[in-house]
C-alpha cells in the first residue's frame, strides 16, 4: 500500500504591481479586444524593479504553514519548482530556506543528530511544476511518511519578457503558490493519484536562454535569446493534446469517468486551450475552474493560484473530486487527482 499523500496547508501571493492589457496598448501594437479574444488574459500581476519573487514566495510559505498548523522547524523538505530562478546558484529554495529561517534550526554543526537535516533544492518543469511536485513528495513521503514537504512554485516570467515579441510578451505573470505536504494528520485534500511526462524532441517550442550553453563575457550585451521565445500555435496543439491524453489515462488507471469529476483545473495558459481540454473530456464548462484573466500564464504557480481561488470561493472542497492537468515547456506535462 502506498504511502497517504495530503495537501494539509495552501497559501499564494501575487505582487502588488499590476500590468493590464490597456498597460500593454501602450508600450507596443496590440489591443485589449486581441488579448481578451485570444487568451481570457485581462490583467498580470509582475515585479516592481526592487522586488524578487523570493519575498512572494515566502509569504504564500507562511500562509500555507499557518494554515496546515505547521511551523518551519517541522519542515523536512523544500522543494521549488521554478523555470524562472532568481540565481542559477543559490537555488531560489535555498534562498528562500533563508528567508523563511529554516536555515537557523540546522544551526552548526551542519550535521548533528539533533538536528533534522533539510532536503532544498529547485526543479524545472516549467508550467507543469506543481504536478510534478505532487509527483515528488509522493516519491519522498513513500521514503520517509514523517516526512513535511514545503511544495513551493515561485515564478516571475515578466524578468524574461521581450517586449519586442507582442504574441509572447502578453502571456505571462509573476506569482508564487506554495502547499504542505504530508501523510499525517488534518489535512484539506488528499492526492489520490498523479501521472506526469516529458518529451524533449520538442525542447525548442518554448525557450528561455541564458543558461551556460553560450559562451559570454563580462559587458556582453543581452541578445533576444536570453528572453522567453515560443512557437504559440504548435504549442497550443500539443497543449490541448497533453493535457486531454494524460488527464483521461489517469481517469481511466483510477477506474474513474469525467462525471465523477467535481472540478477541473487546468494550467491557467490559455482561455482558449482550457475551452478545448474541457470539450474534449465532455467537461460541463460550470465544472471547469478558470482565473487567468486576473493573473495571465504564472507558470508552475498558475494551478495553485487557481486552487486557492476555487477553495476560497468554496468550489474546491475536501472529499470531492478534483482534476488538475498542466503542460509547459520540455515539453512537460502531467495531471493529478485529489480527492
Ligand atoms: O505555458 C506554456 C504553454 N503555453 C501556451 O500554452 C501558449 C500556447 N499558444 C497560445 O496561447 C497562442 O498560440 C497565442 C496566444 C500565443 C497566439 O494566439 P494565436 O491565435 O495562435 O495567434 P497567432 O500567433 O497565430 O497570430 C494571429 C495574428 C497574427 O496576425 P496575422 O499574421 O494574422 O495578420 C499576429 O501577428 O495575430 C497577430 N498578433 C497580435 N495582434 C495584436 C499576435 N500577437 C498579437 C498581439 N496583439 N499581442
Amino acid at each position: 500500500m502506498s504511502t497517504a499523500c495530503h495537501i494539509a496547508g495552501l497559501g499564494v501571493s501575487v505582487p502588488e504591481n499590476t500590468l493590464s492589457n490597456f498597460d500593454l496598448e501602450k508600450i507596443m501594437d496590440t489591443s485589449d479586444e486581441w488579448i481578451v479574444t485570444r487568451t481570457g488574459i485581462k490583467n498580470r500581476h509582475v515585479l516592481k524593479d526592487d522586488e524578487n519573487i523570493s519575498q512572494y514566495a515566502a509569504e504564500a510559505c507562511k500562509k500555507a504553514m499557518a494554515e496546515a498548523n505547521v511551523s518551519p522547524s517541522q519542515i523536512t523538505h523544500l522543494l521549488v519548482a521554478t523555470c524562472s530562478p532568481e540565481t542559477l546558484s543559490p537555488s531560489t529554495a535555498c534562498i528562500l530556506a533563508e528567508k523563511l529561517g529554516l536555515s537557523k534550526y540546522t544551526g552548526l554543526p551542519f550535521i548533528s543528530e539533533n538536528n533534522p537535516s533539510l532536503v532544498c533544492f529547485d526543479f524545472n518543469a516549467a508550467c507543469s511544476g506543481f504536478v510534478y511536485g505532487l509527483e515528488l513528495s509522493r516519491a519522498f513521503l513513500a521514503l520517509n511518511k514523517n516526512a513535511v514537504i514545503l511544495l513551493v512554485t515561485a515564478e516571475c516570467l515578466s524578468r524574461r519578457m521581450n517586449y519586442k515579441d507582442r504574441t509572447t510578451s502578453v502571456l505571462f505573470g509573476d506569482g508564487a503558490g506554495a502547499a504542505v505536504i504530508r501523510a499525517e494528520g488534518e489535512y484539506l485534500f488528499k492526492i489520490l493519484d498523479v501521472s506526469v511526462g516529458a518529451d524533449g524532441d520538442f525542447k525548442d517550442l518554448i525557450r528561455i536562454g541564458g543558461g551556460t550553453d553560450k559562451k559570454v563575457q563580462v559587458g556582453d550585451t543581452i541578445g533576444e535569446d536570453y528572453f522567453l521565445s515560443m512557437q504559440g500555435r504548435e504549442v497550443f496543439k500539443h497543449a490541448v493534446r497533453g493535457m486531454a491524453q494524460e488527464s483521461i489515462k489517469l481517469l481511466d488507471k483510477n477506474s474513474l469517468s469525467v462525471n465523477d469529476i467535481d472540478l477541473f483545473i487546468a494550467h491557467q495558459a490559455n482561455l482558449r486551450i482550457i475551452e478545448a481540454v474541457g470539450e474534449r473530456l465532455n467537461i460541463p464548462q460550470d465544472k471547469v475552474f478558470t482565473n487567468l484573466e486576473k493573473y495571465g500564464n504564472t507558470s508552475a504557480s498558475s494551478i495553485v493560484l487557481a486552487m486557492a481561488e476555487a477553495k476560497e470561493k468554496g468550489l474546491l472542497k475536501k472529499g470531492q473530486k478534483t482534476l488538475l492537468t498542466a503542460f509547459g515547456a520540455g515539453l512537460t506535462w502531467g495531471s493529478a487527482l485529489l480527492g
